[in-house]
């Protein structure tokens, strides 16, 4: 949600604030601005629309002259798209310029009484109330202002302040939104994330929840809430620049769907290498809790613990999760998956399941992040940088995370041989190969995309784990190409949604588990028989399907419990693919962004 970056040195700031927003689009896209400092004034440019408006208005940056500057990329929160909610905000006086990422929840209430004092307001926004409130508690010290706003403020907020009263500083503060800031030589910077500044410098300090940073161009203090100096580690980043750029793929999503294979391989093989989890006492319940794709990994989950372990598992929508009085014990094993690591209702979730005395294992893709630092144990997600909208390596890495998890706790419980132990852990290990086989297949779904993505209603049907892979199929075609559609228990269509067949409705049905096949063969052809067109997607061998099929695609054998690693493969390129022939904006979705931090 919303992407902020800050520069302070020697070099013309612009261009750096622009290259950073462009690593940064994906949290938000529908308006973007900058601030600059030049010549003791704050110069605001600012527009409605991709970024790309925002850099021919600057001229890729050349018209905004300064070394010191905030930008932002924005998701809408309070206010719809358009310039003047666009930030930066400024006070009036426009000495002082704010960017902001997050949701100030009084913001109504502050305004009500800076407009008492005689405030106006310009936008709809919650950030230029922010900029206001600073003006007022301005007194000739910034931390000193920013010390007070953290005071009044209820809610989310990271923000990048720079003041013309100060023209060699650079202010950064952060609450429940994330906050990073750069180390350079001879100059620093702020970011909502590591890929914004990464090929300027790979040391960061993570900022904590409360955290104040004043940056100059030749250092950086960072003070708590009280002012007081914080002693801040230097956290070194080790991926490659070039894992967070296209490399010569048409779209982020495309690229990331080819590195499936590796982001599995590494997120495996370290585990397998040095044996399974180990759990100080075996829990006697499993609550997993997450939002979007990670909360279908859960789904998958349920299954594959339970199945292999014996546990009861839970899974959670986050926001569901946090509000319903959830019941946790000291031997609930709270699952608490994201590929951010800063989804706000995940992290408030987990915060929920931490003062009820749960055990917090962290299923997290972004090292360093909020809810990797406040998990009891982390089990990292090696995907590496994603970046389209739409997750694909990440959730692929966390499928793989949850069959390590069944297997670890299936041994701690003693349902698990060392020959059977063997037996998962070869067949996770095949995985890379079998989905870079698949991956070669490209072109079938490519074809069938050109024959299906006029579809104005797609059906996703499965049974056991099949359902909870449709579930994200689902979710896939729909968040890139805005065809509706649904996933349904296969058994479960006839109870109401079955209606909604006729006559050439597309249903992608999903038959891969050996002893739910023949059931689901009756399902589709019940749909068949009310005008369905099918696509099926079985295990080699079971050619039997065909019979009832329009197509077929065949996944190759292995353990029938890590099928949905496979299955996806297909459904993240059919949605792909359909997206494309619709001429969809497939690495940034309309009304999506990739990490959600506001409610
Ligand atoms: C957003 C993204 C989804 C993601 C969900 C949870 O909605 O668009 O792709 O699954 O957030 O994100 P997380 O970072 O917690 O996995």
């Amino acid at each position: 949600m919303c992407g902020i970056v800050g520069y302070i040195g020697a070099k013309q700031a612009a261009p750096i604030l622009l290259d950073g927003l462009a690593k940064l689009e994906y949290r938000g896209y529908d308006s973007a601005g900058i601030a600059v400092l030049n010549e003791q004034a704050v110069g605001v440019t600012k527009t409605k629309g991709r970024l790309k408006a925002l850099s021919d208005l600057l001229d890729g940056g050349k018209k905004a002259a300064g070394s010191v500057g905030i930008g932002h990329t924005r998701w809408a929160t309070h206010g719809a798209p358009s310039d003047v909610n666009s930030h930066p905000h400024t006070n009036a006086a426009g000495t002082l310029a704010i960017v902001h990422n997050g949701s100030i929840e009084n913001y109504m209430r502050i305004k009500v009484f800076l407009q008492e004092k005689g405030y106006q307001f310009v936008s709809e926004t919650d950030t230029e109330v922010i900029a206001h409130l600073a003006d007022y508690f301005y007194e000739g010290d910034l931390v000193d202002m920013v010390v007070k706003l953290t005071e009044k403020l209820e809610g989310s907020y990271a923000l990048g302040i720079l003041s013309s009263e100060h023209p060699d500083e650079l202010i950064a503060v952060r609450k429940e939104s994330p906050l990073i800031v750069g180390l350079g030589d001879g100059e620093n910077y702020i970011a909502s994330d590591i890929p914004a500044i990464l090929q300027y410098t790979r040391k960061v300090y993570l900022l904590e929840n409360g955290e104040i940073a004043r940056l100059t161009k030749d250092g950086i203090t960072v003070y708590d809430a009280n002012k007081n100096v914080v002693p801040k580690e230097v956290f070194e980043v080790d991926w490659d620049v070039s894992a967070a750029e296209k490399g010569g793929y048409e779209h982020f999503m495309f690229k990331e769907i080819m590195e499936e294979p590796e982001a599995i391989h590494k997120t495996i093989t370290p585990i397998i290498k040095e044996g399974l989890l180990k759990f100080g006492r075996v829990p006697d319940r499993v609550a997993i809790v997450a939002c979007g794709s990670a909360y279908h990994v859960g789904v998958v989950g349920k299954y594959v613990i339970e199945k292999l372990a014996g546990i009861p598992v839970e899974v959670d929508i986050a926001s569901e999760f946090r509000y319903r009085d959830p019941i946790i014990t000291d031997n609930t094993l709270v699952v608490i998956i994201s590929q951010s690591g800063e989804t706000a209702d995940t992290l408030a979730a987990l915060r929920e399941a931490k003062k009820r005395g749960g055990r917090i294992l962290g299923i997290v893709n972004v090292v360093g992040s909020s809810i990797a630092r406040e998990s009891d144990e982390v089990l990292y997600t090696l995907a590496g940088p994603e970046i389209a909208v739409a997750t694909t390596k990440a959730y692929a890495t966390q499928l793989s995370a949850i069959y390590l998890l069944g297997l670890s706790l299936a041994k701690a419980e003693g349902r698990l041989s060392a020959a059977d132990e063997k037996i998962y852990c070869d067949a996770l290990e095949r995985m890379p190969e079998l989905i870079a086989g698949l991956l070669e297949q490209k072109d079938v779904l490519a074809q069938y995309a050109k024959q299906y993505y006029t579809a104005k209603n797609v059906f996703f049907i499965g049974r056991g784990l099949d359902y909870a892979v449709a579930l994200e199929g689902s979710l896939k075609l729909k968040e890139i190409s805005y065809i509706h559609s649904e996933a349904y228990g296969a058994g479960e269509l006839k109870h109401g949604t079955i209606s909604l067949i006729e006559e050439g409705t597309l249903v992608v049905a999903l038959a891969t588990q050996d002893l739910l096949f023949d059931k689901m063969v009756s399902n589709i052809k019940e749909v068949k028989a009310r005008g369905a067109v099918v696509l099926s997607v079985a295990e080699e061998g079971n050619t039997e399907i065909e019979e009832c099929s329009d197509v077929v695609l065949y996944i190759p054998k292995n353990n029938q419990l890590f099928t949905p690693s496979l299955t996806v493969v297909l459904l993240q390129l059919l949605a792909y693919y359909i997206a494309g022939e619709k001429g969809c904006d497939i690495d940034k979705p309309r009304n999506l962004a990739k990490s959600v931090t506001v409610e």
